[in-house]
């Protein structure tokens, strides 16, 4: 009985050597340098010493190598895993590409993706969530579906993953992972940090995820169809320890990305702007976070000094969406400036709109369960509703955008949806000819743009 167990344990041991140390596993796709590159991202628990992708149109019949890291978030002594990545670059448009990954120790399933089209009629869809834990993940399975149904170009997630991916060790970001396979193997997982992943200088975001070229995957920005779309940290804000050189750095990145948007050549193109960060500016939630409060640090910007605030930014280059999460529920917002709604006219108050729409979407579920809703609706929240589930955007063309809110506690209805129409983007200023509280600076780019 005794020496079986040995001989038991013992072929246990050899096979989780020789099969699962090397097997590839946490397979996820994000853009690379644009959306016409797909860069594929993997871990395994020991050093396979290459790290391959092979794939193609209708078999694998090309290969890439990539390059890999040890990862080790400092939470557990010597507990770690390799990271590996691979671009794959030169894609042919708009195509059904099967691929696989690992090196000659081991290989994943075999996954597939779709290449972006290059032509100027593509309508890309995404779905748009943030706050999905590895507890109580409701509307993952959903997601899931229809991801593999081929709803979807990409996923925008807009911060706090799995609640916490350093937690035990980092195995429940593993396991996070694991469970975003089914979706991220097969399209682009775009991402933002939020508050949860603060734990070891936000190494497991930093680490875990690989987002375009932007100034690591704190902030970049990737251009897809009518959309330019800007991912930031909102973090920096909210954990002084990084210090104000760090939220003047994002400042500074981010306008110079708005001032490039904004070229008339550019915007020409990519008429949408479109920020995703965690926090959001304002909220009717009743957790009295930042967001509950009138002067929230990411709108107004540092206490006292009010510098660095982030609405007049985004404000005076134009930006026309802004989607957050962070309050476990969904909230719709008029468009609004500085608490002021500016409606594109009260009968359709999206259409040419004198102001961003603001949309939080941190519903998808996670083990905090939701937020509760102020019993007083302010009157620049539109709709509201603290069912789980998630956003779908469809970009049609340059002048109209479709959202629409899915319940997964209604069993996957549509409880809002949202077209916002524009005949021409550009800043609001422009409109509202608020020019007296413009600095000569950002006058100065402005005229060069238009
Ligand atoms: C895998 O890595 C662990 C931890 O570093 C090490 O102890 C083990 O010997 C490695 N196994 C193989 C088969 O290389
Ligand atoms: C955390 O990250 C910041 C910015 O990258 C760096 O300056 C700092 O040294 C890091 N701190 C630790 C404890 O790793
Ligand atoms: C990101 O910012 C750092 C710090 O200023 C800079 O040294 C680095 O070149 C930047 N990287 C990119 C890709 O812009
Ligand atoms: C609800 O909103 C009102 C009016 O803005 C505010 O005075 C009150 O503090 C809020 N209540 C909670 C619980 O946040
Ligand atoms: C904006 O439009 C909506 C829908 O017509 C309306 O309910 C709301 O009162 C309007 N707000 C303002 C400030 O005009
Ligand atoms: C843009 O899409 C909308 C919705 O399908 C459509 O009504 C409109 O005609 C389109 N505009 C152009 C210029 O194709
Ligand atoms: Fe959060």
């Amino acid at each position: 009985m005794y020496f079986s167990v040995v001989v038991l344990l013992c072929v246990v041991k050899l096979i989780n050597s020789q099969i699962l140390w090397f097997q590839p596993e946490q397979i996820h796709l994000a853009y690379g340098k644009s959306v016409y590159d797909i860069t594929v991202t993997w871990s395994t628990l020991n050093d396979t010493k290459a790290s391959v992708v092979e794939y193609g149109i209708g078999g694998m019949i090309l290969k890439e190598f990539g390059t890999c890291k040890f990862f080790d978030d400092g939470g557990y002594k010597g507990y770690g895993q390799y990271i590996h990545s691979v671009k794959l670059t030169g894609l042919t448009p708009n195509s059904i590409y099967v691929y696989h990954c690992g090196s000659s120790l081991g290989w994943s399933p075999q996954f597939w993706f779709k290449s972006s089209p290059d032509h100027k009629n593509w309508q890309p869809q995404f779905a748009i969530y943030g706050d999905m834990g590895n507890e109580n993940a409701q509307s993952l399975a959903r997601l899931q579906e229809e991801t593999q149904r081929g709803f979807y170009d990409a996923i925008l997630h807009v911060g706090d993953f799995a609640y916490d991916m350093d937690s035990e060790y980092g195995q429940v970001g593993d396991e996070f992972m694991k469970q975003i396979e089914s979706i991220a193997g097969y399209v682009p997982y775009m991402t933002c940090p939020g508050n949860h992943e603060e734990r070891y200088n936000f190494s497991n975001y930093l680490e875990r995820f690989n987002m375009p070229e932007g100034n690591t995957s704190f902030m970049y920005s990737f251009d897809i169809g009518p959309l330019h779309i800007i991912s930031i940290s909102t973090e920096v804000y909210y954990f002084p320890y990084y210090g104000i050189k760090s939220i003047v750095f994002q400042y500074e990145w981010l306008e110079n990305d708005l001032i490039k948007a904004n070229l008339p050549e550019n915007r020409e193109k990519h008429p949408w702007i479109i920020v995703m960060g965690h926090r959001p500016m304002y909220c009717s939630s009743t957790d009295k976070d930042d967001c509950t409060h009138h002067e929230t640090i990411t709108r107004v910007g540092i206490p006292f000094l009010h510098i660095f605030g982030l609405e007049k930014l985004l404000y005076d280059y134009g930006v026309d969406v802004e989607i957050w999460a962070h309050e476990h529920i969904y909230q719709r917002l008029w468009p609004i400036y500085n608490y002021k709604v500016y409606n594109g006219s009260y009968e359709n108050p999206y259409v040419n709109p004198g102001a961003p729409v603001h949309i939080i979407t941190g519903s998808a579920g996670c083990k905090e369960g939701h937020d509760e809703f102020n019993m007083t609706r302010p009157e620049w929240s539109a709709f509201q509703s603290k069912d789980y589930g998630y956003t779908r955007l469809k970009a049609y063309n340059n002048t109209h955008l479709y959202f629409e809110q899915v319940s997964d506690d209604k069993g996957g209805m549509v409880i809002d949806s949202l077209w916002i129409i524009k005949n021409s983007h550009k800043p609001y200023r422009y409109s509202n000819m608020d020019w007296a509280a413009f600095d000569s600076v950002r006058l100065k780019n402005m005229n060069n743009f238009t």
